[in-house]
């Protein structure tokens, strides 16, 4: 695929087919976000790849976290949950993405740059390849059970969120966006 191609087809994808994705395509989307630009070389990203048990685990807490925002009768709840938990459970496939963090700010700042560029690598990447990805930063992917699920410990590491990978089933319309003229100006 054209390189401008893939820039503007790109969609976020959230609806897949029950087609697995295979490890070959997953690790070579994953494999170019290695290679995204990254100042001082910190290479802060780590990619964890999600098992079944893992993915059922955090479904359970998909469910916990709405139930704790949500006032409603127990019938109602108890569907909450359950689509909840289906919601992540239809996601072929799961990738947690962490940053390391050094304890100076400013690099971290730099070094959480470099994990955005390195999730657009492998969004790209993916797309190539004929594989939708989803960038999730729901509020159940950053609670401290999550973090302890996925034995990220808060300190050494942050999660920047959770990719989801699959055979796309539908692929959006894009959204608008301002013509560069609305977003630029040049200066003297
Ligand atoms: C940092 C980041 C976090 C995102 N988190 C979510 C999310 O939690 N849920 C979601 O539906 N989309 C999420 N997205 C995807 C955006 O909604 C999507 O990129 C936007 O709607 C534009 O659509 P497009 O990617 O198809 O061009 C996220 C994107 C970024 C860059």
């Amino acid at each position: 695929m054209n390189l401008f191609d893939a820039i503007h087809t790109r969609r976020t994808i959230k609806e897949f087919t029950d087609q697995p994705v295979p490890d070959d395509l997953l690790h070579q989307a994953l494999d170019a976000g290695r290679w995204a630009q990254n100042h001082r070389m910190t290479e802060p990203w780590r990619f964890l790849i999600l098992g079944p048990q893992t993915q059922q685990a955090i479904a359970v807490i998909n469910g916990d976290a709405l139930l704790q925002k949500t006032r409603a009768d127990a019938g109602m709840l108890a569907k909450m949950r359950a689509d909840a938990e289906t919601k992540i459970l239809s996601k072929p496939r799961i990738v947690a993405v962490t940053c390391c963090l050094c304890g100076n700010k400013a690099v971290e700042q730099e070094d959480y740059a470099a994990v955005c560029c390195a999730v657009q690598n492998i969004q790209l990447a993916a797309w190539g390849l004929g594989l939708g990805m989803q960038w999730s930063t729901s509020g159940f992917s950053t609670r401290p059970d999550t973090y302890a699920l996925l034995g990220v410990d808060p300190v050494q590491e942050m999660i920047a969120g959770l990719l989801y990978f699959g055979f796309p089933a539908v692929v959006p319309d894009p959204k608008p966006r301002k013509p560069l003229a609305d977003v630029s100006r040049t200066l003297p």
